[in-house]
């Protein structure tokens, strides 16, 4: 059985390393990771921490009200598909609720769309490109 749990930045490290970065010379630490507003949720098959997401307090600017932005969802490739994101974001919703959070928000790769689009997410605007990684869209769910 997967449960979500809260998890340190560092925690989050390994799995966007491996699953985010693969072949990708791109930092696996983001901006904000460290902020007082930012949290981190792990989903965990017995004590084995199969997929991270993170969740910072910032704002795009075509959004209105309280924002957050999502980042660094990733699955181990082998938990895929096993409910790991979707019970994370389920966990998120209300964690974010609570602090009055109008829109959450992400820069979604192409091939995660749908998965989000399960999540309640709408696309917003045209895809862009995002240097070494690829085509993105900006999608959003709004939480109120
Ligand atoms: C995209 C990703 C985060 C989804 O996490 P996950 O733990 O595999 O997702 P879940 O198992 O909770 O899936 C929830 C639902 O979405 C579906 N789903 C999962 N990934 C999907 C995808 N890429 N496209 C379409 N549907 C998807 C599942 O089949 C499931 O459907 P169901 O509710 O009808 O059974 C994960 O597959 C991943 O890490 N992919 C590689 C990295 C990546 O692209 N990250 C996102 C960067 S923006």
């Amino acid at each position: 059985m997967i449960h979500i749990k809260e998890i340190s930045t560092q925690e989050t490290f390994p799995i966007r390393l491996e699953v985010l970065r693969k072949n990708i010379p791109l930092p696996y630490e983001f901006n904000g990771d460290f902020d007082e507003n930012t949290f981190h949720l792990g989903a965990f098959e017995d004590d084995n921490l199969i997929a991270v997401s993170s969740f910072m307090k910032t704002n795009n600017s075509n959004f209105e009200g309280n924002q957050y932005q999502l980042r660094g969802m990733a699955t181990l490739k082998e938990y895929q598909g096993s409910g790991a994101g979707k019970l994370m974001l389920q966990k998120a919703f209300i964690i974010l609720k609570k602090k009055n959070t109008a829109v959450l928000w992400c820069n979604a790769r192409i091939a995660a769309v749908d998965f989000y689009k399960k999540q309640g997410f709408q696309t917003f605007g045209e895809k862009f490109e995002i240097s070494l990684v690829g085509k993105h869209y900006v999608m959003f769910k709004e939480l109120k």
